[in-house]
């Protein structure tokens, strides 16, 4: 019994020091450690990591996947020191499956070297369905011409059965299409010929893959040809409650001529109550109008003189122009923001809500104003405390680019939780005074046994596939250990490796992150606690290449393992551009042309490629905004394959500006939305990432029980597809398109082909 145990450890400290050819000759059993995606994806090629700790020889590892007692996929790898095997999901699949592991050696009458299972959930949707029409609104007799793209989380092309159906502005069925077949790799076409009396109003296409359900919807309208177009312009947002902004009205006729008549205008703002959407007073104007006229937007007639410090509300504005030949056009927007704090502050999303004791701690906080749009030249003040008392961290900063990072150098060994504050105190220069109610945000501890603590540094900007990315990270134990990493990406792990410790001999090579960085805790207020906490942190680092599939968003997770078994574990988020693998391409042969002549398309694309081609009156896009398909959607859908903790997710959304109403005399009482006493360790890193683990060796989880450090404010792990947006993605959506024009331009080309080599059209 007791040899058996030790003979493992032996055996690792002779391949310490000769690997690959040790003495302990024993048939040992390798130590393994396997993670797979926590959330298995129907129809998907599943990945899993196999790390091999201490094998001199390949071993054959072997998965299997079971859903109600029945193997439904098998798949097996020979793997040395670590490598991956691919499982493929069958489609249809859904619920809870078990994922079984074995170990094998070279000679098949040796039984399994180890055995392992776990079990996983199986996600039925393993497609992503784009619904795409030739126009966002239609009349009556028109043809409304669907296509359907339906691609793996790869973004490859898969043909799948798909139902689809369509409703008209009641919920009737209007028509439905059962086992609709993708014509070209993974493209399905439908018509849909409108009726001389169809209903007037949205109508929703509905498409069913799998069990989900996409829609997309299209209007149908009766066709009115507008005599002008009357559009409102207003300020971006109110920069001050004070002080009286400029709004433009623009009324033009279809072609061009500027319309003379009288503006009306009515205003208002919305969200003046504490809590409901209550109405300030409205303000009517009418004056001249002659092409286009600017008009003041005075907010302070409109709100209550008493409107709380978290007011934000939007301004109404309805303009209505007679023109002279007596026709009428109304037009309206609500897009201007208008808030008594200018400025937002939100800590970014990839500020993390836990430190690692002994280490710097790195954040950002974003500043913007009310439209989202950054916010320069603020000056914030941010703070950290580890009790009332003691601040161990203040800093005044100037933002640039909306943003403000800061830097902990050091947050001491005993630090259970640390409280950030940040406070604006000055735009643009001029103090503020107390306006400005704190952001605040807490940070709970990271807990390893040995306190040893790996600390990645997230990098500084969206990285970009084909370059090789370069993560630093620190450690409080030494760093000459071999680290192994895991991406994950859409829900997948796509990169895995290892990396051979460095020589620590070979100082010339990396000089000045190889030498230990000695910090000492500084206290402002007061002397430093008894003994002066000292680390020594050494820093070393990760290279990996970024590849298309790390696209939009990435995971990194690393571990080493420590000699009595400990796994010490770091992850992060890191957001990649996009990136579409196949580039497509269109050129017309001239940029202007008469009616009648004939235009030439060159579209190019990889071979084998099936390319849709669309040709409308450009004009449709500003019928409805948001109606074509963009990069930018496919990459949001994308980003919903990705796996993260319910938990973590919830609290990264939404700033904490009204935290800060409670906050104020009632600091750390338990009305905080944020749970004190959550403590990360290695096992989260490996959560965070979307993983699940086997290992025989390794032990991860040893958050401590009791105390400050109870599980039970800890909601069950609950796998969830959520997207986190990317820090470095746009912050705000774009503000609506407000140009609205009734006008029915045709559709002239609305096909696919496949590309051989150039074709033209
Ligand atoms: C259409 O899909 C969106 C999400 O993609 C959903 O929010 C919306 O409720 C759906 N609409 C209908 C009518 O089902
Ligand atoms: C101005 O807008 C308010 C709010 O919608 C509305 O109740 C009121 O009737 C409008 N007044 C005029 C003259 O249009
Ligand atoms: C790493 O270095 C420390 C001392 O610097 C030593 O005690 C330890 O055994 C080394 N570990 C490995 C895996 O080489
Ligand atoms: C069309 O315009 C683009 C730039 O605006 C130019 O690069 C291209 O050569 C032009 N094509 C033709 C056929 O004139
Ligand atoms: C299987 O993996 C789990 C999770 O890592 C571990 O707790 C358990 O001991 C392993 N089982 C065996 C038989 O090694
Ligand atoms: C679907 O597209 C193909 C190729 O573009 C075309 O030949 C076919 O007529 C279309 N079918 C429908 C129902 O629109």
């Amino acid at each position: 019994m007791w040899g058996a145990l030790l003979c493992p450890l032996l055996w690792r400290l002779l391949l310490l020091l000769s690997p690959r050819d040790g003495v302990c000759a024993a048939p040992q059993a390798p130590a393994y450690l396997i993670a797979a995606p926590s959330v298995f994806r129907s129809g998907v090629e599943e990945v899993i990591s196999v790390t091999i700790f201490n094998s001199p020889r390949e071993v054959m590892v072997q998965a299997q996947l079971v859903a109600q007692g029945e193997e439904v996929a098998w798949s097996q790898g020979a793997i040395l020191d670590k490598g991956t095997i691919k499982l493929k999901v069958p489609t249809g699949l859904r619920g809870q499956a078990l994922l079984q592991v074995w170990g094998r050696g070279g000679r098949a009458e040796e039984g399994p070297l180890f055995h392992n299972q776990t079990s996983v959930t199986v996600d039925g949707r393993g497609a992503s369905v784009f619904i795409q029409t030739d126009k966002p609104v239609y009349k009556p007799r028109h043809r409304v011409l669907i296509s359907i793209f339906t691609v793996t989380p790869n973004l490859r092309p898969v043909s799948q059965k798909l139902e689809a159906y369509i409703l008209d502005p009641r919920g009737s069925r209007m028509t439905e299409w059962r086992h609709l077949e993708p014509f070209c790799c993974g493209v399905a076409n439908m018509t849909f010929p409108l009726s001389d009396q169809p209903v007037l109003g949205e109508w929703f296409i509905f498409v069913q893959v799998q069990g989900h359900v996409y829609n997309k919807s299209f209007e149908v309208q009766k066709y009115v040809l507008p005599k002008f177009e009357l559009l409102i312009d207003p300020p971006q947002y109110i920069r001050d409650l004070d002080i009286c902004e400029k709004g433009t009205v623009r009324a033009r006729y279809t072609f061009g001529k500027p319309v003379s008549g009288t503006l009306t205008i009515n205003m208002t703002v919305n969200g003046v109550g504490y809590y409901s959407q209550e109405v300030g007073r409205p303000v009517l104007r009418t004056i001249k109008i002659h092409g286009s006229q600017d008009f003041d937007i005075c907010v302070k007639d409109m709100i209550p003189a008493d409107v709380p410090e978290h007011f934000r509300g939007t301004v109404s504005i309805w303009a209505t122009v007679t023109s002279v030949d007596g026709s009428q056009q109304v037009a309206f927007d609500a897009s201007t923001p208008v808030q008594r704090q200018l400025v937002d502050v939100r800590y970014s999303k990839d500020t993390r809500k836990e430190f690692k004791p002994g280490l710097s701690y790195v954040g950002k906080v974003e500043l913007s104003y009310p439209d989202g749009s950054p916010a320069e030249g603020v000056t914030v003040q941010i703070r950290a405390e580890l009790t009332p008392k003691d601040n161990i961290y203040t800093i005044e900063s100037v933002s640039r680019g909306g943003l403000v990072g800061f830097e902990i150098p050091f947050i001491p060994m005993s630090a259970q939780h640390v409280w950030l504050e940040t406070k604006v105190v000055a735009l643009n220069g001029k103090p503020v005074g107390a306006q400005y109610l704190p952001s605040y945000l807490s940070l709970s501890s990271w807990y390893s046994p040995s306190q040893c603590y790996l600390q990645l540094q997230p990098p500084s900007r969206p990285l970009q596939v084909g370059e090789e990315a370069h993560f630093p990270m620190k450690s409080t134990c030494p760093c000459n250990f071999t680290l192994y990493y895991e991406v994950a990406t859409r829900g997948n792990i796509v990169l895995s490796g290892q990396q051979p410790a460095p020589l620590t001999h070979q100082r010339s090579r990396r000089a000045a992150p190889e030498t230990p960085i000695r910090l000492m805790h500084l206290s402002e207020t007061e002397p430093p606690p008894a003994p002066a906490a000292e680390v020594n942190v050494c820093v070393t680092s990760l290279r990996l290449a970024v590849s298309p599939s790390m696209v939009p968003l990435g995971r990194l997770l690393v571990f080493y393992v420590r000699e009595n078994g400990e796994g010490v574990a770091d992850s992060l988020q890191f957001a990649v551009e996009t990136f579409f693998e196949n580039q497509v391409s269109l050129t017309y042969s001239a940029n202007e042309t008469q009616p009648g002549e004939v235009v030439d398309l060159r579209v190019r694309a990889a071979r084998g490629s099936c390319v849709c081609v669309t040709a409308v009156d450009k004009s449709i896009y500003l019928l409805r905004s948001g109606f074509q398909l963009t990069p930018a959607q496919v990459f949001r859908e994308l980003e919903d394959y990705d796996v993260s903790d319910a938990f973590g997710a919830s609290r990264e959304d939404g700033s904490f500006w009204w935290a800060g109403l409670a906050a104020r005399r009632r600091r750390r009482s338990s009305i905080f939305p944020w749970p004190w006493g959550i403590t990360k360790d290695s096992g989260s890193a490996f959560t965070e990432t979307g993983l699940v683990v086997m290992t025989d060796l390794v032990s991860l989880n040893h958050r401590q029980d009791g105390g400050l450090y109870t599980d039970e404010a800890v909601p069950a792990f609950q796998p969830h597809t959520g997207s986190l947006v990317a820090a470095g993605s746009s912050r705000q959506p774009p503000r609506a398109e407000k140009t609205k024009r009734t006008f029915f331009p045709e559709t002239w080309i609305w096909r696919c082909l496949n590309i051989r080599s150039d074709i033209s059209i």
